[in-house]
């Protein structure tokens, strides 16, 4: 396939250019590493590379080096629709370079090739009680897929180190190809009368997920699919479904496992599920008053929230000091097709008044709006009114990103992490000057 021949082409160069880096500078430092730091969560320890993403505090994130806009303006399209496919933007993590339409295209007629969801994996869900979180279905799913890993099979036959990337982005193609007709197979059984739709073979793989699930407003949702798959793809290598998926394939652990292992992440509420609570606290702002609040209404709401000390979900970042370019992405979206939507009339006032009353808060590093701020508004105009499918979306999007981060650690030939651990009393007699007793293999 396309992609094959393509990574095969440019992987010496990265190969070389690697090699001799770690050859003539391996001694070099990058930073140091503070006791805060070990303490809290290893915020900024710079300690990962990856070329697929990365999140300028000011630009928001850069998928290959590309900004949301550019990515949005740049990748090919079907015609008659806005928004980009997602074939074309796998091919670019995948490669590094923009594709033609022939390329996104190849690339969406591969992934037709493998939609189709083995029995046993409907079997396993309809086993599961009704309650079962959809990420946990999820996960489950994609773990179910895993006996089909091409990965573990060749590498059991004694694939050569050199060769490991090609398994592993069969594997990618062969899992990615099956996320929406899961993810739809989910909500359907959650949600709706639990039947398993075939994809649309005349659709794109981001517009099946709403042909897979009837949504009535077909075109829009369609459109609303590609720009979300598109914007949730990937957020450089630190955060914790990407931190957990690289850690777990450097185990030689194959896509399927590794990609559950990140949507176990991803399912915790500081990470993916942040998203439902922001559309659970927009709904508190909307009941909370009888008519459309006023700009001084919002701003005595939220001021009443932080003074009782609670977060105000979808403001703020780890890394970002600005207003998210996938929420504007999404913002725009929401002022074309649904300018009218009281919720995002609620959101538009909020995102007026609200960074400038976080301002007044000065330890709250970035006032501004993140992604899931906007998020949950257009899937609830859209009738995906069930919060805690949000994530799974999420998901869908985001093994898009961790298939080309571990193809490439893969391709790379990084080996299995193993950070060093210490206990307090060495840190205790570190601090005091006492001399250093551990010793750190290289
Ligand atoms: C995203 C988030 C977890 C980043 O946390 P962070 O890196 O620690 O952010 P900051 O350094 O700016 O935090 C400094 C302080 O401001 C507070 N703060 C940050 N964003 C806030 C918000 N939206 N509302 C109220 N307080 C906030 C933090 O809780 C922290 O308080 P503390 O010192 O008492 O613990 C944080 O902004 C947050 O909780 N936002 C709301 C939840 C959300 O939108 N999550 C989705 C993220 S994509």
């Amino acid at each position: 396939m396309i992609l094959h021949d393509r990574i095969a082409d440019i992987l010496p160069s990265w190969r070389d250019r690697v090699n001799r880096l770690v050859k003539e500078n391996g001694d070099f430092k990058v930073c140091d590493v503070t006791v805060s730091q070990i303490y809290q969560g290893i915020r900024g320890v710079q300690i990962q590379v990856t070329d697929i993403s990365y999140v300028d505090p000011y630009e928001g994130i850069r998928l290959r080096g590309y900004t949301i806009p550019e990515l949005l303006e740049k990748l090919p399209r079907l015609p008659g629709c806005q928004f980009p496919l997602a074939g074309g933007l796998y091919f670019l993590l995948m490669t590094d370079s923009l594709p033609t339409f022939e390329e996104a295209m190849e690339v969406e007629n591969e992934w037709k090739k493998y939609a189709a969801i083995p029995d046993h994996v409907i079997k396993m869900m309809h086993a599961m009680p009704r309650n079962t979180h959809p990420m946990t279905l999820f996960s489950q799913a994609i773990m179910a897929c895993q006996v089909d890993s091409v990965f573990t099979r060749r590498y059991m036959e004694g694939l050569p180190k050199s060769d490991y990337w090609i398994p592993t982005l069969d594997d990618s193609i062969q899992l990615t190809a099956k996320l929406p007709a899961l993810a739809a197979m989910i909500y359907n059984w959650k949600y709706r009368n639990g039947s398993v739709i075939e994809p649309n073979p005349n659709l794109d793989w981001s517009g099946n997920f709403a042909w897979m699930i009837e949504n009535p407003n077909s075109h829009e949702y369609e459109e609303l699919c590609r720009l979300f798959f598109l914007l949730h793809s990937d957020h450089e290598g630190g955060n914790v479904s990407a931190h957990t998926a690289h850690l777990v394939n450097s185990a030689l652990s194959d896509i399927y496992l590794t990609s559950a292992a990140a949507m176990n992440g991803l399912a915790g509420p500081l990470h993916g599920l942040a998203n439902q609570e922001c559309l659970r606290w927009l709904l508190k702002v909307y009941n909370n008053f009888e008519s459309f609040p006023s700009e001084e209404e919002v701003i005595d709401f939220a001021r009443a929230e932080l003074n009782s000390g609670r977060v105000i979900p979808g403001y703020g970042h780890a890394v970002l000091r600005t207003t998210d370019p996938r929420f504007t992405a999404q913002y725009e979206f929401a002022k074309k097709y649904l300018p009218d939507d009281e919720l995002f009339r609620l959101v538009s006032r909020i995102y007026d008044v609200l960074p400038g009353v976080l301002k007044e808060n000065a330890k709250i590093k970035n006032p501004y709006p993140n992604v899931d701020a906007i998020n949950g508004t257009l899937q609830y105009h859209y009738g995906v009114r069930e919060f805690d499918f949000y994530t799974v979306l999420f998901g869908v999007s985001r093994v898009l990103g961790i298939s080309a981060h571990a193809v490439w650690a893969r391709a790379l030939n990084k080996p299995i992490e193993r950070p060093k651990s210490l206990t307090t009393a060495m840190l205790e007699e570190r601090v005091s000057g006492k001399p250093d007793t551990i010793e750190v293999e290289m």
